[in-house]
């Protein structure tokens, strides 16, 4: 069954692959999406480590002059997929949108690398100076409050979390021209985001491209900014790899090691007394989400221990049959099936534990790993799964599910 499963991961991972980049998924997603690309990377490392560093290269090929590695590249027109390039106005070349997602790739060209040092010396030189740029983009365009902070939900990857809804009431959706959605054509719209949402996130993007991306206009003016655990957490640890890897390669340490020492003040800034955890912010009405959801927990992963949280996430085992939910269950936003309301992720738990591990919460990482390990094995490669029953949600044949099962869940992986 596992050697099945391992098989059946390998071909998603080939089936996704468009030719030194992978889609998330056929249909849903036709492009090439950041966060998801690193993951595919990760798990192509498992049986092609060539092809691992390709697809960082590829998605690298779309960095910003000014650093930042944008959320999608658009390298070839898909009608299938709204917001296309011609939405997104950013005129870079290849096409991108115009945010950026949570900066896992640091971390796992770090594991590549360590995985095999010979093969991957040259690959991340190459990409230590693009990493740094992209850092150094977040910690001087996002981070003036100690915290990492998006501009737009879809910067967070937690598109629809409950975290963002205090914010995205006080946008202004008056002049948001009429458009199609496609990605109700390919899911089950319960699974999905609402028009509300789609309405407030489009209204982001035409303020932003009106405005020509302009980092100062969209910080000083812009609708939406709110500190994010997600953010936050992941740059913290995506730094850390960062300063391993200019320790290998010989490179200078310092401005790296004062992103780590901000980010570590930083995160207290997301300590929400009254609800008992990370949090996010909205940076606009200075209000707590009071929101506990699985980025809550990627603290370890950060390298922040906190024993609190340790009582959250027990808390939270004894709630749903898998973890880790989204969004808790006890809240009252929860959506067993809706997207970042509450479904389980895959790649969420692989963060999770991985950070668990590393601070030797071994029994707490072990329940997560074999929570992934079920919904997996029971219901196949999905997007996003139900904690109650497991069912598999959003899309199907998922690359970055394939990816994390290949490298961290199943038995037979390096990570494992
Ligand atoms: C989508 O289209 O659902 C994406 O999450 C935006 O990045």
């Amino acid at each position: 069954m596992i050697d099945k499963l391992d098989a059946q991961a390998r071909e998603i991972l080939c089936q996704n692959d468009r030719g030194g980049y992978t889609v998330p998924t056929d249909g849903l997603y036709p492009y090439q999406w950041n966060w998801d690309s690193a993951f595919a990377a990760f798990g192509f490392a498992n049986f092609d480590i060539e092809r691992a560093w390709q697809e960082f290269h590829s998605l690298f090929s779309g960095q910003w002059e000014n650093g930042m590695v944008p959320h999608i590249i658009f390298h070839q027109e898909d009608k299938g997929y709204f917001p296309g390039p011609d939405v997104w106005g950013t005129n870079k070349s290849p096409l991108s949108s115009g945010i950026s997602q949570p900066p896992v790739a640091a971390t796992f060209v770090r594991k590549i690398y360590e995985s095999d040092p010979k093969a991957g010396r040259e690959h991340a030189a190459i990409l230590f100076e693009k990493l740094a740029d992209w850092h150094r983009w977040f910690h001087v365009n996002r981070c003036e409050t100690g915290a990492a902070v998006i501009t737009h939900p879809w910067e967070a990857g937690r598109d629809n979390a409950p975290d963002w809804d205090g914010a995205m009431e006080a946008i202004d959706v008056s002049k948001v021209q009429p458009y199609v959605r496609r990605d109700t054509s390919h899911v089950d719209p319960e699974m999905r985001p609402t028009k509300y949402d789609y309405d407030r996130y489009i209204s982001l993007v035409d303020f932003a491209r009106e405005n020509d991306w302009n980092q100062d206009i969209i910080r000083d003016e812009g609708a939406f900014r709110v500190a994010d655990p997600t953010m936050t957490f992941i740059l913290l640890r995506a730094n850390r790899d960062l300063l391993w890897l200019a320790k290998q390669l010989n490179k200078p340490i310092d401005e790296i090691q004062s992103w780590v020492d901000h980010l570590e003040t930083g995160v207290k800034t997301l300590w929400n007394e009254e609800l008992g955890a990370y949090d996010s912010l909205d940076l606009k009405s200075g209000k707590f989400a009071n929101s506990l959801s699985c980025a809550s927990f990627l603290c370890w992963y950060g390298g922040i221990e906190n024993s609190k949280m340790v009582e959250q996430l027990d808390l939270i085992f004894s709630q749903t049959k898998y973890s880790v939910p989204s969004y808790s269950p006890m809240g009252e936003k929860f959506n067993a099936k809706r997207y970042w309301r509450g479904p389980v992720w895959g790649v969420v738990n692989t963060l999770i534990g991985m950070g668990l591990e590393d601070c030797g919460l071994n029994a707490h990482a072990q329940r997560v790993r074999s929570d992934t390990v079920e919904l997996i094995k029971n219901n196949g490669f999905a997007e996003y799964y139900d904690p109650f029953d497991g069912s598999a949600a959003g899309g199907g044949t998922f690359s970055w599910t394939a990816a994390i099962w290949l490298s961290w869940a199943s038995p037979n992986a390096k990570e494992g």
